[in-house]
C-alpha cells in the first residue's frame, strides 16, 4: 500500500525526522500543523494500546491516517519496570527519572534492559496496522555522553558498543527500537 499523506501523533521533532527517513514517498504532516497540540492521555496497559489510543484520536478528529508511537524503557531486575510508565517513573522529569532508576539499581549485578517502541497506523474507516521494535542493552551505573533524550545516557547499547549518549542521531537511529518498529510496520503496509 502506498501512502500520500502520514500524520504524526506526535510533537516529538527527532520522531518526525525518523518516521520521514523510513516513509521516504508520504508527506509527512506533524499534528500541531493540523492546529492540534495537546496531550492524549495514555491509559492503556501496554505499548501497543497506548499506541492505538493516541493514533485513533487524532485520525478521528481530523479523517486521514495517522501514525502514533510509544515507547519505554524495560529493566529486567526491575520485573520490566519503568516500561509503559517511563516518562512519569520519578513523577519530576526526565533528569530525575534517570536518578530514580539509577538508585533502584545500585548493587544490582543484573543490569540487562531494552527500549521498546510500538507503532500504529491507524486508518480513517477504523483498520489499523501496528509495528513493533526492541534495542538491547545494559544500565550503565553513571550517566555517560550528552545526546539524546530520557534514558540515553544511561543506555549501553549491545549493537553500538557504547551509550546512546555517547552516539550520533545516524548512529542511534540505526539501531533503535523506534527504527525497529517503524520497519516491522512498513513490512506489513
Ligand atoms: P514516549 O513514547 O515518547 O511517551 O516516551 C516515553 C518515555 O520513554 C520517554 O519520556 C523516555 O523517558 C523513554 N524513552 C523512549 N524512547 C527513548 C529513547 O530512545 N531514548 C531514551 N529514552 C526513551
Amino acid at each position: 500500500m502506498k501512502l500520500d499523506k502520514i500524520v504524526v501523533a506526535s510533537g516529538n521533532k527527532g520522531k518526525i525526522k525518523e518516521i520521514q527517513q523510513i516513509f521516504t514517498d508520504a508527506e509527512i504532516v506533524p499534528m500541531r500543523e493540523l492546529g492540534f497540540d495537546g496531550d492524549i492521555e495514555e491509559t492503556g496497559e501496554t505499548f501497543s494500546e497506548n499506541a492505538i489510543i493516541k493514533a485513533k484520536f487524532i485520525s478521528e478528529k481530523f479523517n486521514l491516517p495517522v501514525l502514533a508511537d510509544d515507547s519505554g524503557l524495560c529493566v529486567y531486575a526491575l520485573n520490566g519496570a519503568p516500561g509503559i510508565r517511563s516518562a512519569r517513573f520519578s513523577g519530576e522529569g526526565e533528569s530525575a527519572n534517570r536518578k530514580l532508576l539509577l538508585k533502584k539499581l545500585e548493587g544490582s549485578k543484573d543490569r540487562g534492559a531494552h527500549f521498546t517502541s510500538a507503532v500504529c497506523l491507524y486508518f480513517p474507516d477504523g483498520n489499523y496496522i501496528l509495528g513493533e521494535g526492541k534495542t538491547y542493552g545494559k544500565i550503565l551505573t553513571e550517566e555517560v555522553g550528552e545526546n539524546g533524550f530520557g534514558y540515553d545516557s544511561l543506555f549501553y547499547s549491545d549493537d553500538l558498543k557504547k551509550s546512546f549518549g555517547q552516539s550520533t542521531d545516524e548512529e542511534k537511529n540505526s539501531v533503535s527500537h523506534r527504527y525497529r518498529a517503524l520497519c516491522d510496520l512498513r513490512n506489513k503496509l
